[in-house]
């Protein structure tokens, strides 16, 4: 099992934002992760992700413990199994597409790669813009590139929040296609969170989060 995730709940002042009994993805089965603006996507990917831990339930990432571990031992599982996509890109403006990459690539847990990092930055399109900056790229550059990035360490677990939110159908399609052709490349498992309903028909496995009524 690539995640195992069992009676996630989490609070933030009295308010219920996560209340999930279970949540399981295995190796290969890309899945989808669905729900209206403010059901608590964000949330479960950064509780199954390490950066933010639960106020109760367990995560294990490939049979290790994300959840009941110290914030030095969820950074190494992150750095270990997961590449992320983040809803805001998150690509450091000083550096150019390609120096994004070295860079995540040298934090990661492996040697560096200069042949890796090329392939996929001709894998996503990007060769013609590998040394501009990340203000000079379009949206759907600057999407490319984040995607391209979290995959230099061939992650076991690639996540995405929310990467077609921004573009209209069909460079939402090219997006999916993107992220499930490199995550084959790659051989990682993708999961996705998002409110969009156009690219429910490319996931077998999807889960529904529902609004959560405002409650104490
Ligand atoms: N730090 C916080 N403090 C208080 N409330 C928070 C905090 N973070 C999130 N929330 C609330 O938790 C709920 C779930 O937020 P979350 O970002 O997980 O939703 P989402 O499903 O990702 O929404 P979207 O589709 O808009 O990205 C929202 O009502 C949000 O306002
Ligand atoms: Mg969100």
């Amino acid at each position: 099992m690539l995640i195992d995730a069992q009676s996630l709940l989490h609070r933030i002042a009295d308010r219920t934002i996560l209340d999930l009994r279970e949540f399981r993805v295995t190796q290969g089965e890309h899945a989808l992760l669905l729900g209206p603006s403010g059901s608590g996507k964000t949330t479960l990917i950064n509780i199954l992700t390490g950066l933010m831990t639960p106020t109760s339930g367990t995560v294990l990432i490939d049979g290790r413990p994300m959840t009941g571990v110290s914030p030095a031992a969820r950074d190494a599982l992150r750095r270990d199994r997961i590449g992320l996509v983040f809803q805001t890109l998150r690509l450091v403006s000083a550096l150019t597409v390609r120096q994004n990459l070295s860079l995540a690539q040298n934090l990661g847990p492996s040697a560096s790669d200069p042949a890796e990092i090329n392939t996929l930055i001709e894998r996503v399109g990007l060769s013609h813009r590998a040394d501009a900056r990340p203000r000079d790229l379009s949206q759907g550059e600057s999407q490319r590139a984040a995607i391209a990035r979290a995959l230099c360490t061939r992650p076991a677990l690639l996540v995405a929040d929310e990467p077609t939110s921004a573009l209209d159908d069909t460079n939402a399609q090219s997006m999916i296609d993107l992220l499930l052709s490199s995550a084959a490349a790659s051989g990682s498992t993708l999961l996705i969170a998002t409110h969009d309903h156009r690219i429910r028909a490319r996931f077998a496995h999807a889960v529904e989060l529902q609004p959560l009524a405002v409650a104490a």
